[in-house]
């Protein structure tokens, strides 16, 4: 039987344009979708515009539009940029469209006819800019500021029906259970279910105040909260048209850790509600990290977003939106935050792309076509077809588990081991001592780059192309129940010619680079004049020995919380590259939210001996920070090399 697969991102509100954050999301999801057709799924990608709730009401009031008005043409933004970025999306799905409010409406009705809606009254603090309610331990204090926002909540009172969240624990703990990867990365899932045994408040769900909103069925004084209206979308977007019905249910949405609680927690009870079974529900949440630049999270709010089309045009306008794609997936770990720089896109540019994948193309080029007799593969040919069939599985495996960052990585390896193989079967000596081997030479890289072109694909279909041609192959095409990954090396047949053509990552010229490095500088360092404080007093010199005699290592904190009545501290799970993670208590809790925090990498002092904290807390390591009249920085870590890392 054809397997499915149906992938989606979060849909987008319009308050903003797409930036690089948003683009972070939709080309994870159309890597996906790309990679799962070459294996012969058939694979669904639906994205689409998030456009009811107070918050597009008041940008439209604000912009003297009405919401529709405003909605229409902000959508229209959202789905004519996707491609100019390659996202080939198959559906996009809007909430303001008709077919949308008859979805949700219906499972609205479906909840309610099951006894889970019921009319009440609420009185809480809401967030216009997150859509959501929070309690007062939620906020930051003083001034009740969201976490998210740092602006103030609102105080709102009014009839409002709720949804049962408060019944469906138990089956979402059960369900967690049964599913243990339904919630990726771990670290997430931890999160997901401390929220959950924490025990679940019913929610409200409709408001009374605005009318930009899907009438709540049977009383249209209340329209429906946005998001059980816009989580509906992964569900109405597959009832019309009738065919797509057969996708349910998602094989994966891909959402930002901001989003994570909606999707992992709200979602599935409200399918449980409205009488999904439990195999109905969708297969992953997988949440991936913010993408920052100069240290901040990307958001229109911060006014530190990069547009990733003018990005990619000022890289290159043949093979820049590739290239940014390349970045994206390659830089910004899965599930991790990352942060954006112009520098490392020019310095990917330049090795990954230019050096390892591009020259080697140019490679097979000098020895073109008396060399495609067919293969007599020796020692050297063997160890490189192994070494690229094992980087074919092992990206294969990346992708399976929905990370772009490792397969890339493996796809690396090989190509790398590829360099070494021309290097050493040194085919311009062998021109002159052996020309017998040329063909061997030729033939074997040439089939080493046809496997490379299906595995860049997902992630770079114009480079994939470019290459396909140069190779003298027909483009790739999908096919349903056709596993095109090359998981075996195949053998090039006799006679296929290759088409020397321009190299594909052309160097960028000094003056270029230097231009681009100033138009995409991060903003922190643009326009931050450095604070200077008063030198710590100097202390005795120490010998080097004494120096390394620390345990100084790279972490990435994989848990984070409060401790209750302790105001300062954070107790945190650092990975330092140990069997477990180990228990670290911060004293940053009045610089750092705990759900920021983590996925970065930092820095820790592993040897140091361990010290309690009262009520059993001890912290086996110190992290280390700066202490200002600010408040507490962490050291950041430039990169991300491997967790466990020693620092000296
Ligand atoms: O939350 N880094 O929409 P939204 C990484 N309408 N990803 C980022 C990002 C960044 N700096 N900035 C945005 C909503 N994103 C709701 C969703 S779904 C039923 C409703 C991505 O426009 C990331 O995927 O605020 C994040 O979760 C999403 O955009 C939020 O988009
Ligand atoms: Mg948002």
């Amino acid at each position: 039987m054809t397997k499915r697969f149906y992938v989606t991102t979060p849909i987008y509100y319009i308050n903003d344009v797409p930036h690089l954050g948003s683009a972070y999301t939709t080309i994870a999801a159309d890597v996906m979708t790309r990679y799962r057709r070459l294996r012969g799924y058939d694979s669904l990608f639906v994205t689409g515009t998030d456009e009811h709730g107070l918050k597009i009401q008041r940008a439209a009031e604000a912009r003297g539009l009405t919401p529709q008005a405003l909605a229409d043409d902000v959508s229209a933004t959202f789905r004519d940029t996707w491609p100019q970025l390659s996202c080939e999306a198959d559906d996009f799905i809007r909430t303001s469209s008709a077919r949308h409010q008859r979805g949700a409406q219906e499972i609205w009705s479906r909840i309610a006819a099951a006894g889970d809606i019921y009319l009440g009254h609420y009185e809480g603090l809401y967030c216009v800019g997150c859509e959501a309610y929070f309690t007062e331990k939620e906020l930051k204090q003083p001034g009740n500021l969201c976490p998210i926002h740092n602006t103030a909540v609102e105080a709102v009172k009014e009839e409002s029906y709720f949804f049962r969240l408060s019944k469906y624990g138990d089956r979402l703990l059960a369900f967690y259970d049964a599913h243990p990867h339904f919630v990726q990365p771990e670290g997430r899932r931890n999160e997901v279910l401390s929220f959950v045994k924490g025990g679940l408040q019913d929610l409200s769900v409709s408001r009374t105040t605005f009318r930009w909103g899907v009438p709540v069925p049977g009383n249209d004084q209340h329209v429906m909260w946005v998001w059980i209206d816009a989580l509906s979308n992964y569900w109405t977007a597959l009832q019309e048209p009738a065919d797509h019905a057969k996708y349910w249910p998602a094989s994966v949405h891909i959402v930002g850790k901001d989003i994570l609680r909606f999707h992992a927690v709200y979602w599935p009870a409200f399918l449980m509600a409205a009488g999904f079974a439990d195999d109905q529900l969708p297969g992953q949440v997988l949440a991936h990290g913010f993408l920052t630049y100069g240290g901040q999270k990307m958001s229109k709010s911060l006014r530190n977003t990069v547009s990733p089309m003018a990005l990619a045009q000022a890289v290159s306008p043949q093979v820049g939106v590739d290239t940014v794609r390349y970045c994206l997936m390659r830089s910004i770990s899965f599930g991790y935050d990352g942060d954006f720089s112009i520098q490392d896109v020019l310095n990917r540019y330049a090795t990954d792309l230019g050096n390892t994948l591009g020259n080697l193309l140019n490679r097979v080029h000098p020895f073109a076509p008396p060399a495609l007799e067919a293969a007599d593969y020796g020692p050297l040919e063997q160890e490189l077809r192994s070494a690229m069939e094992k980087a074919a599985k092992s990206a294969a495996e990346a992708f399976d588990a929905c990370s772009p960052t490792r397969a890339l990585e493996a796809i690396w390896a090989g190509l790398s081991a590829a360099n070494v193989y021309v290097d050493k079967a040194a085919p311009w000596t062998a021109r002159k001592q052996d020309p017998g081997r040329v063909g061997t030479i030729v033939t074997t890289l040439a089939e080493v780059l046809e496997a490379a072109s299906v595995m860049v694909a997902p992630v770079m279909p114009a480079v994939a192309a470019g290459m396909r041609e140069q190779l003298g192959l027909e483009p790739l095409t999908a096919e349903l129940d056709r596993d095109q990954w090359p998981l075996t090396m195949g053998c090039r047949p006799p006679g296929t010619g290759l088409k020397p053509g321009e190299p594909l990552f052309p160097r960028l010229d000094k003056a270029r680079a230097a231009a681009l490095l100033t138009e995409f500088a991060s903003p922190a360092k643009a326009d931050e004049t450095p604070a200077t404080a008063d030198p710590p007093p100097s202390k005795p010199t120490v010998a080097f020995d004494d120096f390394a005699k620390l345990d100084l290592r790279v972490g990435v904190v994989v848990a984070a919380e409060k401790v209750k009545k302790k105001d300062r501290l954070l107790a945190l799970q650092v990975d330092v590259g140990d069997a477990e993670p180990r228990h670290l208590v911060a004293g940053i809790a009045g610089s750092y939210q705990p759900e920021a925090i983590v996925g970065r990498r930092v820095v820790v002092l592993c040897n140091l001996e361990p010290r309690k904290f009262g009520k059993g807390l001890v912290s086996e390591g110190m992290l280390l920070a700066v202490n200002t009249a600010d408040g507490v920085t962490l050291l950041a870590v430039d990169g991300e090399p491997p967790v466990g890392s020693a620092v000296s």
